[in-house]
């Protein structure tokens, strides 16, 4: 296993490239299964996750390959299996996403149970919910969901819990569906509305996307077609933070400003100056330490629950208290623990973290538990006094490309290393 070694201090400088969205990435590549065809998918990031959707594709029977360094080719002309093993799903639980696009491309679908994660249970009710009432005969058995869509038929579907996954699972099933399906409390987030834009490319027919109402008449065939992914938004905030943290001045390239406005707007409330020019964020930090600011996580557009690890490892050296409250996962505060190692003052009482800023953190050894508490402890080794180890990285791998690089080229002093204290 790998650890990162960071030295903190480093005052960050000079410009950064945001990569592909993952959270955009993997359903637009679970949606090469709705039509056989050739498929060119641009700004796709270099990640673990991507990693295993790609073996994922291969099981399932289609061919995907790197022709550059961010796009790929998938041809999925012999797409018939229609079976997600447990030993690929167990990897990654978004392989759930396979499930809409099965039912959508060859009306079948058999899908290992996804299992929860470190930040929470992570149930598929919705999903399934949605699925039956579009007609599919929906069976769980040993541990798989098994769909069957004898004749899918429009309906209008109402969550009672704003799901990503789930709106992408009923998008995908539904553009095949005879008649009109109406998605209510439908999750707004980019990566939602950057799903349907590619599926609109293959001809579906969709309107509302990015609403809290989607429509979509169902088509009785869709072709392939070529697809850029949007910028990751969350890597674009763990950039920002990593420059407010380390006061530093850096320029963000390559993102989209629009999908980081609630963040944007709480760090220009800390003190932080950032400044829009196309695709490029300027950001500075020139106060001592920032001013404590309350977080509370919302569905989008509101705060995303994917940058509350990240603002509570800035808030630990701000001036005053800060009250982070997580409302969109059951467990996603593990990352306290770990921040208490260096010093951070922090209170968690029900799903609200209190945290109390302090000067100056103190390097330590930490553990990664999950992908974004992972980001929160690199932040927070950046500022720390000294040196700290982030270990069980393998995490981080997950959702940033080339973290160490990134930062490395914006003046942290980052290195990957051999992990010898943890068992391999
Ligand atoms: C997506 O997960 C993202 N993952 C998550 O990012 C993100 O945190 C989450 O959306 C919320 O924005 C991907 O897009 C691959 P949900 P998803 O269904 O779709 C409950 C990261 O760090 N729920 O919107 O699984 C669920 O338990 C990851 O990149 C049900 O109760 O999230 C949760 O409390 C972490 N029943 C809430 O809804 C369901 O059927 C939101 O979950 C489905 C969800």
């Amino acid at each position: 296993m790998d650890k990162f070694v960071i030295e903190g201090g480093e005052r960050l400088r000079g410009t950064v490239k945001i990569s592909g969205s993952k959270n955009a990435a993997l359903p637009i590549l679970a949606a090469t299964v709705l039509a056989k065809g050739l498929y060119t998918i641009g700004n796709v990031p270099r990640l673990k996750d991507v990693h295993t959707m790609s073996r994922l594709l291969n099981v399932l029977g289609a061919i995907i390959e790197w022709t550059d360094k961010d796009t790929l080719r998938i041809d999925t002309r012999n797409v018939e299996n229609y079976v997600a093993p447990y030993d690929v799903v167990k990897e990654m639980r978004a392989s759930i996403l396979v499930l809409g696009a099965l039912v959508g491309g060859i009306q079948r679908a058999t899908v290992s149970y996804p299992g929860g994660c470190a930040i929470g249970e992570r149930p598929i009710n919705l999903h399934l919910q949605g699925l039956s009432s579009l007609g599919c005969e929906v069976t769980i058995k040993e541990g798989y969901v098994d769909v069957i869509a004898k004749r899918l038929r429009g309906a209008r579907i109402l969550f009672d819990k704003v799901t990503v996954g789930g709106t992408e699972n009923i998008l995908m099933a539904a553009v095949r569906a005879q008649g009109e399906t109406i998605i209510e409390n439908a999750a707004r987030e980019p990566e939602v509305v950057d799903l349907a834009r590619m599926l609109k490319k293959m001809g579906a027919r969709i309107e509302g996307e990015g609403t809290e109402v989607i429509k979509i008449k169902g088509v009785d065939a869709l072709t392939p077609c070529n697809f850029d992914v949007i910028p990751d938004r969350i890597e674009t905030g763990t950039f920002l933070i990593a420059c407010g943290i380390t006061r530093g001045n850096i320029a963000i390239e390559g993102c989209e400003p629009l999908h980081v406005q609630a963040l944007k707007e709480k760090l220009k409330e800390t003190g932080m100056e950032i400044m829009e020019d196309g695709n490029t964020l300027k950001a500075a930090m020139t106060r001592k330490r920032p001013l404590a600011v309350d977080v509370t996580t919302n569905p989008y557009p509101g705060f995303p629950t994917d940058m509350q690890a990240q603002i509570m490892a800035f808030m630990c050296i701000a001036r005053g208290l800060s009250a982070i409250t997580e409302t969109i996962f059951e467990n996603r505060m593990m990352h306290v623990a770990e921040l208490r190692r260096m010093g951070a003052d922090i209170r968690v009482v029900g799903n609200t973290a209190i945290v109390r800023g302090s000067k100056m953190l103190s390097g330590a050894k930490v553990m990664a538990t999950d992908l974004r508490a992972s980001a929160s402890l690199i932040l927070a080794g950046l500022t720390a006094f000294g040196t700290t180890e982030v270990s069980r990285i393998y995490h981080i791998d997950r959702g940033y490309e080339a973290i160490e690089e990134k930062l490395k080229g914006l003046g942290a002093k980052i290195v990957r290393r051999k992990d010898e204290d943890m068992a391999s």
